[in-house]
């Protein structure tokens, strides 16, 4: 890797601006010749054929002035016609052919011009299967009343409900005109207004430059409540005053978090709450974060997803991984973020609590993963991102940038980060650039403080460096204290002190369990403590997983209604591999799963039936 050759002589040497220098394995997509840099949709949501119908109007952004070929992305899109239109508006019909479908990548679209026309329409429809969107049945959602479709376009997804340059190396604006059923609200990534009338015709404009994993859409029952002056939360009637006392803190962490990395650039900062089926946690859509209804736990607890995302406002959608192999500059820098805000708004305790579940549970997942997969920087040619999903990124990359924190103290760190969310805003970049930027701005002014040898080691190295620090919480070592005298018979379940436990001091007491917990055990603290009937998903998730591993079968339909109700991969995907273990705990699986299917995402269905054997 030519990164590595920056190490070659022991010290970190400048980077020849390698912005745009590397492709992305994951698109088809060809931006050095040609890159979209407007998208105009105008589409029909159809709930009866399940399918967004109309058209896409690419405005496109000529660099190789011998090239004549459009390549865009899809995945199972149906192209109905494709038209050039000329500067001076006229449209006329192109060539296009549609490639064989490749399983992970989708079809390459290939649009022969005979000139280099600023702007190509496609007319096409999405299929019922497509990947990026999930369609829901009245009869699915909580009222029961009307339908609701939603997108989750990251990783390569955007690919099934739009053909476009499907890489974050390209960043364009977009506007949309969205037709659906009368009495249903449509959100986007974009300048969602709460008042709009529920008339059937929507308008969208997204004037800032985002890349193709940003794009989001929502369709369905859906009321607003204002949580402060460019806050609101969007749900479904059931859970909307809910969710808006939940995330009542969405202010004061963007104010904090504008305090330490410059002003929010996104204007508004709204949450839309889907149905359980998400997908995922929560995902970054720029002024509309989308995140799961498990985080609405009644007790503030979980509110660190929303910390998540809205710091990805900073790094991620404002400066932007490249590809998926860099995506610790995502996923990292947020993580890194999220805890600062988590500290800045609910107090060093809360924050370290975090912090040490999350380092405790990525050094037990790193245990069961390849050299390779312990990266931060990975190789992903050939391989779906949305299988390399890891806590590496993730807690290893937060990991690093505390090393780097510790090192030069925040006096100089802060400000560091900040002055490189300022000079790479708006651009997606790879490691490199990131390296380079350090070099001239942190490790040359700051010399002595870190070598080479220990960011080289950091970034393409597996397991944890040595350099790292542990966080340590105090609140936690009388869990320990507690697991400890529990597991050794010495404390009964009803004496732990558990009363004001909150819901991390729950999490380390269940991780602290063994590998093969007794029955007897879990059967008594479940009589003390009521654990299988917990609403907390980060709680319950955890305690089903043991409760599985004891063969603590009393429990079954609490997991079965658990891993019914919920699509949120991460909750469920560890009971449903827990279960495959043994014969009679597989065919339980497979049984929920068939009736859960129905209601799973397209991804969750896939992570699903990828464990299960089907
Ligand atoms: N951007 C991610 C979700 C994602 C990553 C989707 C990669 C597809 C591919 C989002 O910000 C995220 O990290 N969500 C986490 C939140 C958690 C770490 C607080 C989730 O959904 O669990
Ligand atoms: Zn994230």
């Amino acid at each position: 890797m030519r990164l590595i050759s920056l190490f070659a002589t022991g010290v970190l040497v400048l980077a020849a601006t390698p912005l745009l220098a590397e492709s992305d394995p994951h698109s088809y997509a060809e931006p050095q010749r040609v890159s979209v840099r407007a998208i105009a949709l105008d589409l029909d949501v159809d709930f009866a054929k399940r399918e967004l119908a109309g058209s896409a109007e690419l405005a496109l952004q000529w660099h190789d002035p011998k090239a004549r070929t459009l390549v865009l992305d899809t995945r199972d899109l149906v192209i109905d016609k494709v038209e050039a239109i000329d500067a001076s508006g006229k449209a006329t019909r192109a060539r296009f052919k549609l490639a064989a479908r490749d399983p992970i990548f989708g079809s390459a679209l290939r649009i022969d011009l005979r000139a280099p026309v600023p702007t190509v329409r496609i007319h096409y429809r999405s299929r019922p299967e497509a990947s990026g969107l999930q369609w829901m049945k009245a009869e699915q959602t909580s009222s029961g009343k009307h339908p609701f479709m939603f997108s989750q376009s990251q990783a390569i997804h955007a690919r099934s409900w739009i053909p476009l340059q499907d890489t974050p190396h390209v960043r364009f604006t977009y506007t949309a005109r969205i037709k659906a059923p009368k009495a249903l609200r449509v959100v986007m990534s974009a300048d969602n207004d709460a008042r709009h009338a529920l008339d059937g015709e929507f308008r969208f404009r997204m004037e800032q430059a985002i890349p193709a994993y940003l794009l989001a859409i929502a369709v369905g029952e859906l009321e607003v409540r204002e949580t402060g002056p460019r806050t609101a939360v969007y749900a479904e009637p059931y859970i909307v005053d809910k969710a808006a006392k939940e995330f009542e803190d969405t202010e004061a962490m963007i104010v904090a978090t504008e305090s330490i990395y410059g002003p929010y650039r996104w204007e508004r900062y709204d949450i839309l709450v889907l149905p359980a089926s998400f997908p995922f946690g929560g995902m970054e859509n720029p002024r509309l974060t989308f995140a799961t209804p498990t985080i609405v736990a009644g007790d503030k607890s979980l509110v660190g997803l929303i910390a998540h995302e809205l710091a990805h406002s900073w790094s991620g959608n404002l400066v932007t991984n490249a590809n998926a192999q860099h995506m610790w500059l995502n996923e990292g820098f947020t993580s890194y973020v999220e805890n600062r805000i988590v500290e800045a708004v609910y107090g060093k305790e809360v924050a370290t609590m975090q912090l040490v579940v999350d380092e405790q549970e990525l050094r037990s997942e790193m245990a069961k993963l390849e050299p390779a997969a312990q990266l931060l920087v990975t190789d992903l040619k050939g391989i779906d991102p949305d299988d390399g999903l890891t806590g590496v990124p993730y807690d290893k990359g937060r990991w690093f940038l505390r090393f780097l924190e510790s090192r030069y103290g925040r006096d100089v760190f802060d400000p560091f980060v900040r002055a490189y969310f300022d000079h790479f805003a708006f651009k997606s970049i790879v490691t490199d650039d990131f390296l380079a930027y350090y070099e001239q701005n942190l490790a040359s002014r700051h010399p002595g403080k870190v070598s080479a040898a220990q960011i080289k080691e950091w970034l393409y190295e597996p397991g944890i460096p040595a350099t790292a620090s542990n966080a340590h919480s105090a609140r936690f070592d009388a869990v320990d204290v507690a697991a400890a005298g529990f597991l050794a018979g010495t404390l009964a379940a009803t004496d732990i002190p558990a009363q004001h436990w909150v819901t991390y001091e729950w999490l380390r007491f269940i991780n602290a369990l063994p590998e093969q917990p007794r029955v007897e055990q879990l059967k008594a603290l479940d009589a003390a403590w009521k654990l299988s009937a917990s609403g907390n998903g980060e709680i319950a998730f955890r305690w089903y997983v043991a409760s599985v591993r004891a063969g603590y079968t009393e429990v079954r339909p609490q997991i079965a209604a658990f891993i019914e109700r919920i699509g949120r991969r991460k909750l469920i995907v560890p009971i449903y591999e827990e279960l495959a273990k043994s014969e009679d705990g597989k065919q339980f699986a497979i049984a929920i799963y068939r009736k859960a299917k129905a209601g799973y995402h397209p991804l969750t269905q896939g992570s699903v039936e990828k464990v299960l054997g089907l």
